[in-house]
């Protein structure tokens, strides 16, 4: 479960052919000079058919070319977020008659059918309506589009069947993935459509089988992954002998998948199979599968044994054989592929070490969640990133992980490592050594020029002081030494970091202020500081909060928007802090972090004076612990600012006088603990703050009211409010669901999302 992922993405080769490159010069000098006046007239005309508030018009115009002898606006290319709202049926797109293509993906066309309007357009030869929403069948018109070459309709939510494409003969790439079709595939379409080079049917309800003509076809990509076939639809496939690529994740077909039935496709290069029963036989026989395979998917199979043809596999360059369950040692011939260079053996039970690794050209290995044992095999001169965490690795972290040049990724984290922490720290971009047995300080051996982006050397027994020289790593964002023997004073000079977000220091013996004597803390882009369990002690000014911008600006994004802390995504691999969140009382142990996530730890030290007034302009932050310290005065009224908060921990203080009414209307706030000190008067009656248990607000001599038992006296409570207040147990129910979901999500779910979504 190491947040350090890798992918296994598709050759570019493979995937970009049909890339959209028709506006290769600059259509603002000569496409538009080309434009009769009345053709650019009606681009206005069919922005103005849209709210497009956000829209550029000069970026709008960009995409726009004109025949140079009759003027007629022949490409129109407006792809991404322009556009909101629906197409009428009588759009002046339809009279643009002279358009060959159109792109109008990425958009948010939404709950609209695509109108048959599309159908005027017939000299259209490449159309691209995908990732817009459109709904509903597609109309039987778009069957006159009869000189489409290439036809993407991909990531909607259309339904139906797909009959009509039949009748677009000149197709060579038809993409209707990630939609609702459902019913077979048309008998005929590989017959009608000889053209065809590109089919991606992925991400449907599709069921049957496929036929396949005995004419040669020119069929080089399939993707059929994620849909429902229920025939024999292995065997057609194997007749397709000019296929490079095949996708077959979750087909879901009933009978363990025979490789040796592709041993035909010599010119198969990328094989996806992950999510699918293989037959075990075919897993041990050797010479009988594609020989010239570059990549091979194999994530989720229920394999139990190394699959021995893979011997065979001399031009093999990434490998995912991970979610499945093989024992045993890593067979040695597997690091003497000659051209191996990406593999994932994430989540089996592999053990014994893997000494002859060292020879092998690996540029990135995933060795995690197995049962290794015993030190640490040396990597290759090669390798890039490097991942082993969770394993039962034991003895000193090797030399040689120093002195490979381009390792750049290092996550060791939940082993047995002991020994001191390795000395070339600078050169990594990530290094996670987490939850081992290391020993001895941090070596202040930063350089001005390192990479450093993650350094979490959390629960070790490390001791010492914070080197100075960590000043040089000015990308560092994610910094983590809690849970070890540090004695130091607060680090104020690591603000000096421009890009710091995560600092926790938790379980130590940090001491001192943590306050700096003037000002404002001042860590610009802050968003989660975890200094609990320390010695800390003083007060906070009251300004401390001033300047905390990121906290203080809530960027949430929902739904497939989803995005992670420490989120350094590139094409080989991706990289989400993980840490132990305290929230809601619970204690959750190395879950991903979402991005608008922002909290506050200072729990467990000796900080004492009053609350700095200055937490309400932290109106993103989401958690805050001030519990077991000694703060006086009252809880200030400025968290009624503090509007995301979802857990507020107060507990054990010697807080007074009474609690701000404003908390009641903190409508996120799901968990709230102020017992144990010496507050008074009425809790509020917020929706959130009434369903809290009793022992939230207990041990403070002078509080009434729900959810104590102890009544108010004056404030008798009339049938109309316990009305209201049960109406507001509804509201309150709902985003408990809200609540309940999104946590789920972020720290759970999402874990299983990460391999690549270009996979399957
Ligand atoms: C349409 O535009 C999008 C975004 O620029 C691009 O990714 C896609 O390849 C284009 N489609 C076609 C068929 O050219
Ligand atoms: C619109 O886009 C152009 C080119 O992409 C850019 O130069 C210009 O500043 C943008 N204008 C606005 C208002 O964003
Ligand atoms: C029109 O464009 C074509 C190709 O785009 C070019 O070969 C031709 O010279 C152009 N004609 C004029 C009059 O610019
Ligand atoms: C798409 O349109 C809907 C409704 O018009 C709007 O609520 C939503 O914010 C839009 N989404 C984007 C990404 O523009
Ligand atoms: C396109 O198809 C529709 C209905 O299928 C038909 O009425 C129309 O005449 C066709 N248009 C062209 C230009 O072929
Ligand atoms: C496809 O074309 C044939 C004749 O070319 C026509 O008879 C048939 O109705 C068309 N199919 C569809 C779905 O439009
Ligand atoms: C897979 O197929 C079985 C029947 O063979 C069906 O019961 C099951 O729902 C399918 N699973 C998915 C995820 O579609
Ligand atoms: C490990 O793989 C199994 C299937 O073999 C899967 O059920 C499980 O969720 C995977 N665990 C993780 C942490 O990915
Ligand atoms: C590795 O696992 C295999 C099969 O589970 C077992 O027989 C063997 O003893 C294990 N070897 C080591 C070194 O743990
Ligand atoms: C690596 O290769 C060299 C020369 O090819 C050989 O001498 C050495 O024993 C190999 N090391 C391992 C661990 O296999
Ligand atoms: C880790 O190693 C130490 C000795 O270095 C040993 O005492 C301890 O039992 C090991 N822990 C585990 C979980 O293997
Ligand atoms: C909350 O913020 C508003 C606007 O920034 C400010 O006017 C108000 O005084 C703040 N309320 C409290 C209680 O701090």
């Amino acid at each position: 479960m190491s947040a350090l992922r890798l992918h296994l993405l598709s050759v570019h080769f493979l995937c970009c052919v049909f890339a959209s490159s028709f506006i290769t010069r600059n259509p603002l000098v000569f496409g538009l000079a080309d434009c009769r006046p009345d053709q650019i007239q009606a681009l206005p005309q069919f922005k103005n058919e849209f709210e497009s508030g956000g829209c550029n018009l000069s970026d709008y115009f960009h995409g726009v070319m004109c025949d140079n002898t009759t003027g007629a606006i022949t490409k129109l290319h407006l792809p991404n977020g322009c556009l909101t709202g629906t197409i009428k049926a009588n759009s002046v797109l339809f009279e643009l008659r002279h358009l060959s293509h159109l792109n109008l993906s990425h958009n948010n066309l939404t709950s609209s059918s695509l109108p048959s309007g599309f159908s005027n357009l017939n000299r259209l030869e490449v159309l691209s309506l995908s990732s817009n929403g459109f709904q509903g069948q597609v109309p039987s018109s778009f069957s006159n589009l009869t000189k489409l070459t290439q036809f993407d309709l991909s990531h909607n939510e259309l339904t139906g069947d797909f009959q009509l494409v039949q009748n677009l003969t000149k197709l060579s790439m038809l993409d209707l993935s990630y939609n609702h079709f459902s019913g077979t595939i048309p008998s005929s379409l590989l017959l009608t459509l000889p053209l065809l080079s590109h089919l991606d049917l992925r991400g449907n309800y599709l069921t049957g089988s496929i036929q396949v003509p005995s004419s040669s076809s020119r069929l080089e990509h399939l993707f059929l992954g994620h849909n429902h076939f229920d025939g024999r639809i292995l065997e057609p496939i194997s007749k397709l002998t000019t296929l490079k690529e095949l996708v077959l994740s979750f087909i879901n077909v009933s009978y363990p998948i025979d490789l040796r039935l592709f041993s035909s496709l010599k010119s198969l290069l990328n094989l996806e199979l992950s999510g699918n029963i293989l037959s075990a036989a075919s897993l041990i026989s050797g010479s009988d599968v594609p020989p010239n395979l570059y990549r091979l998917m194999m994530k989720g199979c229920s394999i139990n044994e190394f699959p021995k043809f893979l011997k065979t596999l001399q031009k093999l360059e990434r490998l995912d054989l991970s979610d499945n369950q093989i024992k045993g040692k890593v067979p040695e011939w597997l690091w003497s592929l000659p051209r191996l260079s990406i593999v994932s053996l994430n989540n089996n039970s592999f053990n014994g070490s893997a000494e002859t690794l060292h020879n092998s050209s690996v540029t990135m290995l995933d060795l995690s969640l197995n049962a290794f044992t015993g030190s640490l095999p040396s990597p290759p001169l090669s390798i890039r990133l490097f991942l082993a965490s969770r394993n039962s690795f034991t003895g000193d972290i090797p030399l040689s992980t120093c002195s490979r040049s381009y390792l750049d990724a290092l996550d060791l984290s939940y082993n047995n490592f002991s020994g001191s922490v390795p000395q070339c720290l600078s050169k990594f971009k990530i290094l996670n050594l987490r939850k081992n047995n290391l020993h001895g300080s941090i070596p202040n051996t930063f350089s001005s020029n390192s990479l450093l982006q993650t350094l979490d050397l959390g629960y070790n027994q490390i001791s010492g002081q914070l080197p100075s020289s960590l000043v040089n790593c000015s990308s560092l964002r994610f910094l983590s030494v809690e849970h070890n023997n540090m004695k130091d004073l607060f680090p104020f000079w690591l603000k000096v970091l421009p890009d710091l977000q995560v600092l926790t220091l938790g379980s130590n013996t940090f001491y001192g202020p943590i306050s700096p004597p003037q000002g404002p803390l001042g860590f610009p882009e802050l968003r989660i500081l975890d200094l609990s369990d320390n010695k800390f002690t003083g007060s906070l000014s009251p300004d401390y909060f001033v300047n905390w911008s990121t906290a203080s600006s809530s960027n949430k994004i929902y739904g497939d928007g989803q995005m992670y802390m420490g989120d350094y995504t590139n094409d080989l691999y991706s990289y989400f802090y993980a840490l132990d969140l305290q929230y809601k009382g619970l204690n959750m142990a190395n879950e991903m972090v979402n991005s608008f996530y922002s909290a506050i730890d200072l729990s467990a030290n000796n900080l004492g004076g009053q609350i700095p007034e200055s937490i309400g302009l932290l109106t993103a932050l989401i958690a805050l612990n001030l519990s077991n310290n000694s703060f006086t005065g009252h809880i200030p009224m400025s968290f009624a600012n503090v509007t995301e908060l979802e857990s507020l921990d107060l507990s054990q203080n010697k807080l007074s006088g009474e609690i701000p009414q404003e908390l009641g209307a903190l409508s996120f706030l799901a968990y709230i603990n102020i017992s144990h000190n010496q507050l008074k008067g009425v809790i509020p009656k917020g929706t959130q703050i009434s369903g809290q248990p009793e022992s939230s607000f207990e041990g403070n001599a002078g509080l009434c009211g729900l959810p104590l038992q102890e009544s108010c006296s004056d404030t008798s409570v009339s049938p109309t409010q316990w009305e209201k207040q049960e109406e507001d147990e509804e509201v309150l129910n709902w985003r408990g669901v809200a609540i309940g979901y999104w946590p789920g999500l972020l720290f759970g779910l999402a874990i299983g999302l990460l391999y690549t979504s270009r996979s399957g």
